[in-house]
Parts: structure tokens; sequence; C-alpha cells
């Protein structure tokens, strides 16, 4: 192929246009409108909006109880102070996270002890939870980053054999299942994101379900209003917290419970979409040599938040990840490498006089959170520096598919000109 480069001042070959997301349509802006032409807006109890979205969302997922929150970090703090996390408590996580999954556990007052990632996936390793269980430890974070299912058998294994509860952070795997289990509910409780840019929206909102009754009872204390607390919190040991809880302001607005009720009735067919779009992509790729796709294991489903791929640059003729991914971008693909940064290195994590200005951080039990030497995580290290993530459309692409394999295709085949390319100081 002798096209010229889009890096190197050639067309783009990627000239269809993104589809707009989130995916809204008439039941979208007819649930919204309901919600706000009723001048019912904001929900203290559980009333009509709060009401259907729960029970839709239990029903979707096959739980007792679902909850819906105003964002996914406040589920994840619910969900630590229902599953038992208390100031002064440790909470293993994975670093390579969003670093709202990791905050949420100062949030719940205790510290978060930052772990690795199991070699070649995006989730915690079980190794690392008997590597770093303490007798503070209290709960596991598993978080399925990049929609792929966490190593549960291995997950709750180790968080077991250490007695603790597993949470699961479901916020880039909506429907998505590890061994024919909807992610979600392996572990004590499920939390999930609705933030517009995940594979179903609210605006912002966020939903915790469990099947765990005084689970789900103390999950109301942090951020609920006193009015549902008595509602709904019956059992003995929560009803001390009924007149009033932590206060943090997690309810969720009518109307984005209105619009992620009416998104979850069409979350099965946008991850059909997403699925056939990634699967016509692999079946165009599969001659490049550099790209390779995560495994799942048989009756796991992979829920959304972009699809990952590995780079390996022994079979690019030297070309780095960060340059492929220049090359694609620059041809049109909506794509990136490394995922989130180093969490473990930014200043908040590392500076404790910073720390120390938003939460308590360390305690008089001896839990103290303690900055990471660079480095201290290398399967960490590897997963940045070889992975990239393709944005997956919710509908039906195959052209713009198409055209994204052409654009890789046409770089495979100038890779020596990639890799010698120097791009123009700014
Ligand atoms: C993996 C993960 N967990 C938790 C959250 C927090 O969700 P929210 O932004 O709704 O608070 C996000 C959102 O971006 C996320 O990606």
């Amino acid at each position: 192929m002798t096209e010229q480069l889009a890096l190197l001042g050639g067309d783009k070959a990627v000239t269809v246009p993104w589809p707009r997301y989130p995916v809204i349509d008439q039941e979208e802006v007819c649930a919204a409108t309901r919600v706000v032409m009723s001048g019912f807006l904001s929900d203290c109890g559980r009333g009509e909006y709060v009401a259907a979205m729960e029970d839709a969302f239990a029903a979707y997922f096959g739980t007792q109880y679902a909850l819906g929150l105003a964002s996914g970090t406040g589920a994840i703090h619910s969900g630590l102070f229902a599953i038992g996390v208390k100031p002064g408590d440790e909470v293993l996580c994975a670093n390579h996270n969003w670093i709202s999954a990791i905050q949420a556990v100062f949030h719940a007052g205790a510290v978060p002890v930052l772990c690795d990632v199991k070699p070649g996936s995006f989730s915690i390793d079980p190794a690392e939870i008997l590597r770093k269980v303490t007798p503070r430890t209290k709960a596991v974070i598993a978080t399925h980053l990049w929609g792929i299912p966490a190593d549960m058998d291995g997950i709750l294994s180790a968080a077991a054999k250490i007695g603790v509860p597993v949470l699961e952070d479901v916020s880039h795997a909506h429907g998505g299942k590890y061994k024919g289990r909807m992610l979600g509910t392996l572990g004590a409780v499920g939390c999930f994101s609705l933030q517009g840019s995940k594979a179903i929206v609210g605006g912002e909102g966020g939903v915790l379900i469990t099947n765990d009754e005084l689970i789900y009872q103390r999950a109301l204390v942090p951020g609920n209003h006193p009015q549902r607390l008595r509602l709904d919190m019956m059992r003995d040991e929560v009803k001390p917290f009924a007149a009033a809880g932590g206060m943090h302001m997690y309810r969720i607005s009518n109307v984005a419970a209105a619009i992620s009720t009416a998104q979850l009735a069409k979350l099965d067919t946008l991850n059909a979409a997403r699925e056939a779009n990634l699967a016509r992509l692999r079946d165009g790729l599969a001659d490049v040599p550099f790209i390779s796709w995560p495994a799942l294991d048989a009756g796991s489903v992979r829920g959304w938040y972009g699809a990952p791929a590995f780079y390996d640059e022994s079979k690019a003729a030297g070309v780095s990840r960060d340059r492929f991914v220049q090359a694609c971008q620059a041809e049109g693909l909506n794509m990136f490498g490394e995922g989130y940064c180093d969490w473990s290195q930014i200043p908040v994590l590392q500076d404790m006089r910073l720390l120390g200005q938003l939460f308590t951080y360390k305690h008089a039990n001896g839990a103290e959170f303690r900055p990471l030497p660079a480095g201290s995580l290398p399967n960490n290290e590897v997963i940045k520096r070889t992975m990239m993530v393709f944005q997956m459309p919710a509908v039906p692409s195959p052209l713009l598919m198409d055209q994204q394999i052409a654009a890789i295709h046409k770089i495979a085949a100038n890779l020596d000109a990639v890799r010698d390319f120097v791009p123009v100081e700014a």
C-alpha cells in the first residue's frame, strides 16, 4: 500500500463521523420530559421514578435489592459502609482503576491499600490480596476495568481465605457476565456509575445492587435522606441511623432515575451493537501481528467502556505503542493508549500534606496510607506500557469499523515511516 499516512500529511482513512453518544432516543426524551413536567424533581423517599428505576435494575440483575444513587463514587462509598468498612480499616483495591474507586475508600474513613493487577489483566491480582492483607483489612474492591470481567474465582477465594467481603465496581461493565453470572452479583455488593460516558447513562447517577437485606439497609445510611431511611430501615442493627445517616447527599434525581430506567431497557441492544462492531474490527485486524485482545473465560461476557487491546512493539518493527496510537489518531481513529494514569504517583497520593487536606489518612489503630515508591506495581507498569483502548460505538457501525481496519493496515504497511517520524516540536 502506498497511501500516505495521515501522520505524514496524507488524508485520514476514517471519514465516517463517529456516532453521537450516549444513544438518546424518544424513550429518554419522554421519560425526562414526564419528570420535568410533573414538577416532582427531587425525591427524599422512594417515589414513583426512583422506585421504577430500582425495580427495573433489581429485575435486570436478578437481585433482591437495587438502590439508585447520585454517582458511582457514592455507590462505592455506600457499598463500603454497607459491608462494614469503618474508619481505620484497610481496603484492598487495584491501583489500575478510576481514581474515585480509590478515593471512595477514604470517603468511608478507611485507607486504600493499592494492589497490582493480575499479570495480563486489568483487575486486582488475587495473589496481592494474600500478600497485602493485615489484621485491619476489611474488604476488597474488584473493578471490572475496561469491561473485562475480573478473575472472580481467584478474588472471591482469596477474600474468603482472609475472611472479608468483596465489593464489585461494575462501572465499566454493565451487563457483563463472569462464567455465566451477572457482574455485580458475585460479590457482597455491586456498584455502578451511570455517568454520561458509561454503557448506560443517567446524566449523572449510580446504582448499587445486593441480595442481602442488611447490606441494602446499611447502604442507605451514608447518603440518603432521613425520610428514606425511616421508610426502608427496619432492621434493629440499622434503626439507630434512621433519624439521620452520613448526609453525603447521594440521592439520585428523578430525571436521572427516569433516564437510567429508559437506558436500562436498551442495555442489551447497545451491548450487542458494541459486540458486533468489535467482532468486525477484530476479524479485520486478525492479520496484524502486533495487536492482540484479552481472552475471556468460557461463559464470560464483556461489558463496555471501550475495548482494550494489547500492543507488542517487538512485532511492530520497533514502533512504540505511543507512536502507533499517534498514527492511529491522526488517521481519525477514536482510541488511546495507557488507560488510566498511575494513581499511586499523583501528588495527592504522594504528598501527605495534600492528602491530609482531603482525608484522614492516619489512624490511632496504626492504619496509615503510605505512598508507594515508583515502580512498586510491576504488572501495572506492563499493562500501562502495552494497552490500548478502542472506543466502540453502541450502534451498528460496519463502515466505521472497516475504515478503522483500513487505517491500521495502512499504518502496518508503513511501520518504518512511522518509526522514523520526527514530530515537529510545538
Ligand atoms: C471504574 C469506575 N468506578 C467508579 C466511577 C465513579 O463513577 P461516578 O463518576 O459516577 O462517580 C467511575 C466513573 O468514571 C469509573 O470509571
